[in-house]
């Protein structure tokens, strides 16, 4: 029976644990290596994996240093924010291993959607038809994505978001909790999309955009 590594630690490991408890999949470890700095209000992992005790097997807490890779695993990333493009890279540079691409059973992806490794779709989800999503894409819970839309790696799609079709979405882009996104839009890598935004124009690389039609506040683009 086939494991879930995950490696790195957040808010989002519970739905990840919810998503792999819908498939059958136990999570037997959490791998540590840059943990996200824990922030006001945010629970603590270990509070978190002994809420998971009533549904499984709590899963064992290994440090970077101290993990090897087994047969009977499948991996995924736990972070969702932007560490975790340093975290892939010090993963891949020590071990030769696969991502998994993890779908809770009550989300749809299309037959004529693509997903690459790492990809994250939560519940109530749907992915269209000719939707293209790049390595650890994070779709969370409730979001569509319209037909032939690429999403870039290491992007994040918040709960209950809307992404219309034809749109190319650029690498580690943030949309936030509830923001639309009209048809045929480009977005440039690491914008940052608020809650609740409406998008109906072109976004450049690394802006911040919010509100009603979406309008720029500032750049986030992170430092090189
Ligand atoms: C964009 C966001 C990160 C705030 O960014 P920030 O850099 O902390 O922005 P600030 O709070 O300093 O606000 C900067 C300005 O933008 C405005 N603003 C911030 N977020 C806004 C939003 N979502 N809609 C409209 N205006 C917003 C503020 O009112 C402020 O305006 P001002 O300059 O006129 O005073 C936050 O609104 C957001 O969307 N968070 C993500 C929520 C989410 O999806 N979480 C995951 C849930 S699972």
């Amino acid at each position: 029976m086939k494991q879930l590594v995950i490696f790195g630690s957040s808010n989002i490991l519970s739905d990840i644990f919810d998503c792999a408890l819908a498939n059958n999949l136990p999570v037997s470890k959490i791998v540590l290596h840059l943990p996200e700095q824990p922030g006001e209000r945010d629970i603590d992992l270990q509070q978190r994996i002994q809420s998971w005790g009533a549904l499984g097997k709590v899963p064992e807490i290994v440090e970077l240093d101290a993990f090897e890779p087994a047969d009977d695993e499948l991996y995924l990333l736990g972070p969702t924010t932007p560490t975790r493009t340093e975290l892939e890279r010090a993963i891949l540079q020590r071990f030769k291993l696969e991502f998994h691409t993890l779908i809770h059973p009550r989300a749809f992806v299309s037959p004529l959607a693509k997903l690459a490794p790492g990809v994250f779709v939560g519940a109530n989800s749907v992915i269209g038809p000719g939707a293209t999503l790049g390595r650890h894409v994070f779709v969370n819970r409730g979001v569509t994505i319209g037909h032939d839309t690429h999403v870039g790696a290491f992007s994040r799609i918040q709960p209950g978001s809307n992404v219309g079709g034809l749109s190319r979405i650029g690498q580690g882009v943030t949309i936030a909790i509830g923001a639309t996104l009209i048809e045929r839009l480009h977005i440039g890598d690491h914008a940052f999309i608020g809650a609740g935004a409406v998008v109906i124009t072109d976004i450049n690389a690394g802006a911040l955009m919010v509100g009603v039609p979406a309008k720029f506040k500032k750049s986030v683009m992170p430092s090189a």
